[in-house]
């Protein structure tokens, strides 16, 4: 057994500092500008995680009071999903007014406060910027159906007249991430049917036309906007929808490079070299963050080239099944392709899109595409809780920055008994009610065993805006607090670990075949990290075998995820274990 408290088991179950060692109190001004390199960052969507004034709808005043439990974590960003004005009709991405937050979250005053005091924690704090789209009830939009065909104000947006005689045919077949088509049409002032407008989402969602200088203009300005307020950077909605081809051709069957109207256009990468250049205007340079969805890996990092964006969500590694071989090979093609730009990859296991991993790993097949989501899946959640466990470890021993989202340290699983009308997910109804959507992630948290809402809000409160189940009282943060078994445990402390564990903060990863005296078969994952003269290393082993895994003779168990209560004699199916060789 190690001798230090911070990575030695034993000691850990009795020592409650250790998660704050390592990390300084408040983050200082210049220090450490490549934080994002290998940071923690923790997603926190407002709306369910915990509520401050008793509406039923999570808010800014609930994150305040929670900022302890964030800092206790070990995170050292927070990702806030939209909190601006909106309608919610797509859970914030549906943005009003860019520039104010939505009156349930709270207001500007608080979260300027929100996010001094995280700094104060040693919490950076990233808004999420939606720039494909506006909410209907966007000004512009307003403006633009107000003011007609033909008018400066619908050239913000992508405006054109139907096909067919009667102009009653589609513009184009476009296929909605939603589903259904991508044109809604508009009423004119007379009542006649008018011109129709794009929206790759809902239609409460229109596109806005990247080809505008003011559309460029207002994204930078928001950008300064947010980043003189303290955010330290952005995460970027939807962002390799930006740009469409104005000719808007049909879809081609299989699209080269390049060659899609709406997705990966490569006029995008103008749009995010002027952001960098904002970003990079201040004193501590800001980061951006995008969400990028692209099958091909090469095509993903071009978008972090040293110029772009500093980072991408990497969702190859997400969707992959639970899976040996699959994992490694993701894992092995993400490193390879992030080397030649020179970023650092992500490892995020969930976000608030898709089906938690404690449900999706408890399945037969526990790969996910949306487009698979249904209603009554099998899922055994004892062996989805197992693996999501060692999956927490082995993307925590990865390199490159890490992404939590809220509950996943809990071990929350999806809620997928929700009462269908309580259902407000626009991708359920569009799909007529087949697909369960995304609000069985989104369930408000449960921080206490009892009271109406398990302590997302005060006692006695407005019920919370999705039921929580009953049983959830036994995954709360009071619940699990003290358990030195629970989840929140050992996500506290591999979270500790990454800090304090040098070898952690090497770039590399070496694949093993042996773990010290021990072959691993191919169902195993088996890395290194670190080590060299005077640095012992460290080695991550995870078993997605059937056969349960002989630890290597004199091992240093730093970290696993089985029951920490009891010796680690072997490694079982489904356990992951941090080992100094
Ligand atoms: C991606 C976001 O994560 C998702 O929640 C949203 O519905 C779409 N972009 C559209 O903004």
């Amino acid at each position: 057994m190690s001798s230090s408290c911070a990575l030695c088991v034993t000691s850990l179950l009795s020592c409650s500092s250790t998660r704050r060692r390592g990390r300084s109190s408040s983050v200082s001004k210049g220090q450490d500008a490549e934080w994002w390199r290998s940071a923690v960052i923790y997603q926190v969507y407002p709306r369910s995680f915990a509520d401050g004034n008793g509406d039923g709808t999570g808010d800014l005043a609930g994150v305040r009071q929670h900022l302890g439990y964030l800092r206790d974590l070990g995170v050292d960003a927070i990702w806030f999903t939209p909190w601006y004005v909106s309608p919610l009709a797509d859970g914030g991405y549906d943005v009003a007014d860019y520039r104010a937050i939505d009156p349930q979250f709270g207001t500007l005053a608080e979260a300027e406060a929100l996010i001094a005091e995280a700094r104060e924690l040693g919490i950076r704090t990233i808004v999420d910027v939606v720039p494909n789209h506006v909410s209907a009830e966007h000004p512009w939009f307003r403006d633009a159906l107000a003011a007609g065909p033909g008018s400066p104000e619908r050239e913000r947006f992508w405006f054109r007249p139907g096909r067919g005689e009667g102009g009653e045919e589609l513009p184009t077949r476009w296929v909605s991430d939603f589903q259904g088509t991508t044109w809604t049409r508009t009423t004119d002032p007379d009542g006649t049917p008018g011109e129709w407008y794009l929206h790759l989402f809902a239609p409460s969602q229109p596109d806005l036309n990247w080809d505008h200088p003011d559309v460029r203009r207002e994204h930078e300005e928001i950008l300064r906007f947010w980043f003189d307020r303290g955010a330290a950077g952005i995460r970027i909605d939807s962002a390799a929808l930006l740009v469409k081809d104005p000719a808007l051709p049909e879809v081609p069957e299989h699209p080269g490079p390049g060659e899609h109207p709406h997705v990966d256009r490569d006029e995008l990468h103008d749009v995010y070299r002027a952001w960098r250049a904002v970003a990079d205007s201040y004193d501590e340079p800001r980061v951006l963050v995008g969400e990028v969805w692209l099958p091909d890996t090469d095509r993903f990092t071009r978008f972090l080239r040293p110029d772009e964006m500093h980072t991408a969500f990497n969702f190859d590694f997400m969707a992959r099944p639970w899976d040996a071989k699959a994992l490694r090979e993701s894992i092995t093609t993400t490193l390879d392709a992030h080397a030649p730009v020179g970023a650092p990859a992500t490892w995020v296991l969930s976000n608030h899109d898709v089906t938690r991993p404690v449900t999706r790993y408890g399945r037969a097949d526990s790969s996910f595409a949306f487009a698979a989501k249904r209603f009554g899946t099998p899922t055994d959640l004892d062996l989805g809780r197992r693996r999501a466990r060692a999956a927490a470890l082995l993307v925590a021993a990865l390199p490159g920055a890490l992404y939590v989202y809220q509950g996943d340290e809990l071990g929350l699983p999806e809620v997928e008994d929700l009462p269908r009308e309580l259902i407000q997910d626009p991708m359920h109804d569009r799909s007529g009610g087949i697909d369960p959507g995304r609000d069985g992630c989104r369930v408000p948290l449960p921080w206490t065993r009892g009271g109406s809402s398990f302590g997302f809000g005060p006692d006695g409160g407005a019920p919370p805006w999705l039921p929580q189940p009953a049983a959830w009282g036994g995954l709360s943060v009071e619940a699990q607090d003290a358990d030195l078994a629970s989840t929140l445990a050992l996500y506290r402390r591999a979270l500790a670990a990454r800090r304090t564990e040098p070898a952690l903060h090497d770039r590399r990863l070496r694949w093993l075949d042996a773990v010290g005296d021990v072959p691993v078969g191919d169902d195993v994952l088996a890395f290194a990290r670190g080590g060299g003269p005077g640095t012992p290393g460290l080695v991550c082993v995870v078993n997605l075998g059937p056969e349960p895994v002989p630890l290597p003779a004199d091992a240093d168990v730093v970290l696993h995820s089985a029951d920490p209560r009891e010796p680690l004699a072997r490694i079982a199916t489904d356990v992951a274990v941090w080992l100094r060789p």
